[in-house]
């Protein structure tokens, strides 16, 4: 995040994107027992990928304002000695907070979102993979094809990138859905196809499901390492 420095011998008075940053400007942390200091304004994910450290997500894309609403992103946030769940593409980082990306209970909160979710949608190839990837092999609710998970990409993509604003969401609890003003054309959507791009339901519905309640898991039958090499 671009500033201003208040040295002028050194910055001449410019703005220096990258490279210096003001010692107020910065926050310690500790991220998986990694201390840190990074700039103020930053999110927990932003900081841990700066580590080069991963977390999943799914309704977070960085050219969108993050929303916070599927939970997948969630860690373990150490503050006072009280530990608590958040989401990281929403939380900020914090003069220090300790902060556990991959521990046990936030392993299992993930493990039990994917399987909601794809207990809504089994068809998203994105979900499966994440599922792949994170060792679910069987789901443990009723499955049902909504073909949304409510990530809201779709909606903050067309306002926020295509300034238009042709979908939204509509009505509340189990009706809530993405949706056209009163299920009509819109006469403001530019039909650019943005929305559809972006859908982690849309985007490569996965082939392998057979049978409600299956799961694919062909990725991790192809994954080399399951070959021992
Ligand atoms: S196709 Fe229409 S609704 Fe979808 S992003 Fe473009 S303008 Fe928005
Ligand atoms: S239609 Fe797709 S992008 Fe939009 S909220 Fe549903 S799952 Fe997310
Ligand atoms: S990616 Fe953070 S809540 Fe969805």
């Amino acid at each position: 995040m671009p500033f201003k420095s208040t040295d002028e011998n050194i910055t001449g008075g410019k703005d220096f994107p990258d490279l210096y940053y003001e010692e107020d400007n910065l926050v310690s942390l500790t991220i998986d027992r990694q201390k840190v200091r990074v700039e103020k304004g930053m999110t927990i994910l932003e900081a841990a990928r700066w580590m080069g450290i991963k977390i999943p997500t799914l309704c977070y894309h960085e050219g969108l304002t993050p929303w916070g609403g599927c939970r997948l992103c969630v860690v373990e946030v150490i503050k006072r000695g009280r530990s608590k769940l958040e989401a990281s593409c929403t939380y900020p980082v914090a003069e220090g907070i300790q902060v556990k990306t991959n521990s046990e209970k936030v392993q299992k909160t993930r493990r039990m979102i994917v399987e909601l979710l794809i207990s809504s949608c089994p068809n998203s190839r994105t979900l499966q993979d994440l599922a792949s990837g994170m060792g679910i092999t069987e789901i443990r609710f009723k499955m049902e094809d909504n073909d949304c998970i409510l990530c809201g990409l779709c909606v903050r993509m067309c306002k926020e990138q295509m300034m238009s604003g042709g979908i939204g969401f509509i009505n509340r609890g189990a009706k809530r859905e993405v949706s056209t003003p009163f299920h009509k054309s819109s006469e403001i959507c530019r039909g650019c196809g943005a929305c559809m791009y972006i859908c982690p339901v849309v985007t490569l519905q996965c082939r392998g499901r057979r049978e409600p309640g299956d799961l694919c898991n062909a990725c991790i039958n192809v994954c080399p390492t399951d070959f021992g090499f």
